[in-house]
């Protein structure tokens, strides 16, 4: 099966065998029946954080459980449980309708429900383990369902238990968001100030702070249905405060933001730009014109050509300062 049009990327790859689920019952059965029994299948949403290095010789399942139910209301909260399927900015719209805050900051991210504790989503100062309740996950091999609170997802920076210990072992059935019925608004990031100034907006409110968020978006990332991307490729790299002191000296204008625990997290985008990467192409294969921290496909890059462009601009930041990138995307 082709799965071009299952990944962002648009990686030309194939899998042996492919089905979708829209239930825990129906995902039970495909496990049973899979035909590469031992081999766990590769569970896929959006497919926007993903490349496909290699054809997948096994089963590809991608969970369409559908579903959006208000489950618990209090007094400052309401408790939304969204099915793992549902496309993630449709979730944002709808809370942005019903005036619920606590998503505007992370309108217009790609993907599903289901894939946004898998990384922790992020954006514009805001990360999906400040509205996130509980989820559910199915575990692949005791076939149980289980609970899991946000202490037991373990969620950092672009991390959580199941992009780490537990890759691959859980299929999240759905998440329940805590949503905020008065906004506590985050404007901390420093661009969205600006739009909203620009956009001349004299009273904040969530869809001001989307609207924001989407413009400030659409003005440097690519658009996947144009050109082929998974968002930022690397991570933010933290480097510890003297390291950065040391750059500093080297090169003053350096992006670097405080962490709490004293380390300073520098702007990958900025270190690649720097050595020369922005805009560059190879093939099909290169960097965004816009945003140097984006790997793109203009058509028929391979998912080794768009691994093998990551692997040199990995070891040409670590060659001009000592920086070693990570991986961002989910590498298959
Ligand atoms: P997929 O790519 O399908 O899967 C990602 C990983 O999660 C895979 O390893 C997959 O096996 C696993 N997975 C998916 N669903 C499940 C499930 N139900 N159960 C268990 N495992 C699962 N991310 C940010 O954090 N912030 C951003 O600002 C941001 N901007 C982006 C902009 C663009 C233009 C693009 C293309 C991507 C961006 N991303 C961003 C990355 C991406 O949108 C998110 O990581 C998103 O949550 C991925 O969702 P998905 O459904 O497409 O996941
Ligand atoms: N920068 C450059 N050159 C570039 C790109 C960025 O100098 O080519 C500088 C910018 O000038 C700015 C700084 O780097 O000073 C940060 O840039 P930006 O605001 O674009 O954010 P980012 O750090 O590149 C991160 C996330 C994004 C998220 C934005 C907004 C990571 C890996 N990426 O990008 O997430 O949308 O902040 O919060 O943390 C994603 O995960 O796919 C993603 C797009």
């Amino acid at each position: 099966i082709p799965l071009r049009q299952y990944n962002t990327l648009g990686i030309d790859t194939l899998a042996r065998y492919f089905a979708a689920f829209v239930s825990v019952n129906e995902l039970g059965e495909l496990i049973e029946n899979n035909p590469n029994m031992g081999i766990l299948p590769l569970i896929l949403g959006g497919g926007s954080n993903i490349l496909f290095k290699n054809n997948i010789d096994g089963l590809v399942l991608k969970n369409d459980i559908p579903g959006v139910n208000v489950v618990k209301e209090d007094a400052d909260h309401v408790y939304v449980k969204a099915g793992a399927g549902e496309n993630w900015h449709k979730f944002v719209q709808f809370c942005l309708q019903r005036n619920w805050a606590g998503v505007e900051n992370l309108s217009l991210i790609p993907g599903c429900v289901g894939a946004s504790p898998m990384q922790n989503i992020g954006a514009y100062g805001v990360e999906i383990k400040e509205v996130f309740e509980e989820l559910e996950a199915f575990h692949l091999r005791d076939k149980q369902v289980q609970v899991f609170k946000a202490a037991d997802c373990a969620f950092g920076y672009r991390e959580s238990v199941f992009k780490g210990k537990y890759r691959n072992q859980y299929v999240i059935l759905n998440v329940t968001y805590r949503l905020n019925k008065k906004p506590v608004f985050n404007t901390s990031y420093g661009a969205i100030e600006q739009e909203l100034e620009r956009m001349g907006v004299q009273e904040l409110s969530i869809q001001a702070v989307s609207q924001a968020v989407i413009n400030i978006r659409s003005s440097k990332l690519p658009d996947p249905a144009k050109i082929g991307n998974a968002g930022s490729f690397f991570k933010n790299p933290s480097v510890a405060a003297a390291v950065y002191e040391e750059l500093k000296t080297q090169y003053p204008h350096i992006v670097g933001y405080p962490n709490i625990d004293g380390t300073i997290k520098l702007a990958a985008g900025w270190l690649i730009e720097q050595s020369g990467w922005k805009g560059y192409r190879r093939g099909d294969a290169g960097i965004h014109e816009k945003q140097a921290l984006v790997l793109v496909n203009y058509g028929n890059a391979t998912g080794q050509d768009i691994y093998d462009l990551s692997d040199d601009v990995m070891k040409s930041v670590h060659a001009k300062f000592g920086v070693e990138l990570e991986r961002e995307v989910n590498v298959v």
